[in-house]
C-alpha cells in the first residue's frame, strides 16, 4: 500500500514508523525540519502536497484540528478516488466528508500509546469504503495496536475509556506507588513493582478470559490479606468513583462536537 502522512507529529510519526515495515510510506509535513527528520529515520519525503498525491494511494491525516481546513482546502479538488484516513480528534465522518467532498474516508481515534505501537485505537468507515478496502485497512492498521470497528455515536465513550484512559491508568499507577512508599518502598521501585504487576494482571485477563470480578475472588483468599484491601476499596466506593470518572469524561467529549 501506497501511504502518505500529513504531519509528522506525536502521532504521524508514531504510525509511520509501526506500518514502515508493512507500507511504503511518504512522509509530508509543513516543517522543514520535521521532514528533515523523517528522512534521517529513513522514509521518504514528499516537498509539497502535490508531490505526497503523486506518491499515495491513501492519506493519513495526522494534524492538529486548527489545521484542518487548510490542509482539506489543497486537497479536496485532487483527491480522485484516493482513501482519507483521519485521526482528527472530535472530526466526525460527516464533518470530514463535508470538508473533503467525498465519502471515501475513515475516522480513527487513537490514544498515546500509539507512541509505542500499542494504539487502542476506534475507527469507524465512511460509506465509500469497498469491502475489500475494509479487509486491507483492518489488516495494515492492526500493526499500530487493537482496533475496534464502533458506530460513531460510541466513540465518546471510547474517548473517555481509550483516549483518556492512559492518565487514568497513570493516576492509578501513581497512586500504587505512593501505597509502597508509605510502606518503606522507595518511589522509583514502588513504581516499577506497580507497572509490571498491571501489566502482568492484563496479560493474564487477555490470555485466560472470565470477568475481572472472578479472579478477584481467586486472588482473595477467605479471611486473608487481599480481602482487607478490597474491604476498602468498597467502603470508599472504588467502582462508583471510576464509573462516574468515564460518564463524566464521555459528557465532556460530547459537548465538545
Ligand atoms: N497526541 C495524542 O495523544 C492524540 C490522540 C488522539 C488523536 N490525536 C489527533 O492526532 C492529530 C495529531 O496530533 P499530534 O499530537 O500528532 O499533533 P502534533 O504533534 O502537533 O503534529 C502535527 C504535525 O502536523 C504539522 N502540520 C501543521 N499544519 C500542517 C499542514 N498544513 N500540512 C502538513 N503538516 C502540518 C505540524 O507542524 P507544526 O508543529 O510546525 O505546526 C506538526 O508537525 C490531532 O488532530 C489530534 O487530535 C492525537
Amino acid at each position: 500500500m501506497k501511504l502518505g502522512i500529513i504531519g509528522y507529529g506525536n502521532m504521524g510519526e508514531s504510525f509511520a514508523k509501526a506500518l514502515k515495515k508493512h507500507a511504503q510510506i511518504v512522509i509530508y509535513d509543513v516543517s522543514q525540519n520535521k521532514r528533515e527528520k523523517a528522512l534521517q529515520e529513513g522514509f521518504g519525503t514528499a516537498k509539497d502536497m502535490g508531490f505526497l498525491l503523486e506518491s499515495s494511494q491513501w492519506l493519513l491525516l495526522a494534524v492538529k484540528p486548527k489545521d484542518v481546513a487548510e490542509v482539506l482546502t489543497k486537497l479536496k479538488d485532487n483527491l480522485e478516488d484516493r482513501i482519507l484516513i483521519s485521526l482528527v480528534a472530535g472530526l466526525s465522518l460527516s464533518k470530514i466528508e463535508e470538508m473533503c467532498e467525498s465519502s471515501r474516508v475513515i475516522r480513527l481515534m487513537p490514544n498515546i500509546n500509539a507512541l509505542v505501537g500499542k494504539a487502542t485505537i476506534a475507527l469507524a468507515f465512511g460509506k465509500g469504503i469497498k469491502e475489500e478496502e475494509r479487509k486491507t485497512f483492518k489488516e495494515l492498521f492492526s500493526n499500530c495496536g487493537s482496533l475496534y470497528e464502533l458506530e460513531e455515536p460510541l466513540f465518546d465513550v471510547f474517548t473517555a475509556l481509550a483516549g483518556s484512559g492512559p492518565a487514568f491508568a497513570f493516576k492509578f499507577i501513581h497512586a500504587l506507588a505512593l501505597g509502597g512508599v508509605r510502606e518503606g518502598l522507595s518511589y522509583e521501585l514502588a513504581k516499577s513493582i506497580a507497572i509490571d504487576m498491571l501489566l502482568g494482571s492484563c496479560y493474564l485477563l487477555k490470555e485466560k478470559g472470565g470477568n475481572p470480578e472472578e479472579w478477584v475472588l481467586k486472588v482473595a483468599s477467605p479471611g486473608g490479606t487481599t480481602i482487607e484491601g478490597i474491604k476498602v476499596l468498597e467502603e470508599k466506593s472504588f467502582s462508583g468513583i471510576v464509573m462516574e470518572c468515564i460518564s463524566k469524561t464521555s459528557e465532556k467529549s460530547k459537548k465538545l462536537l
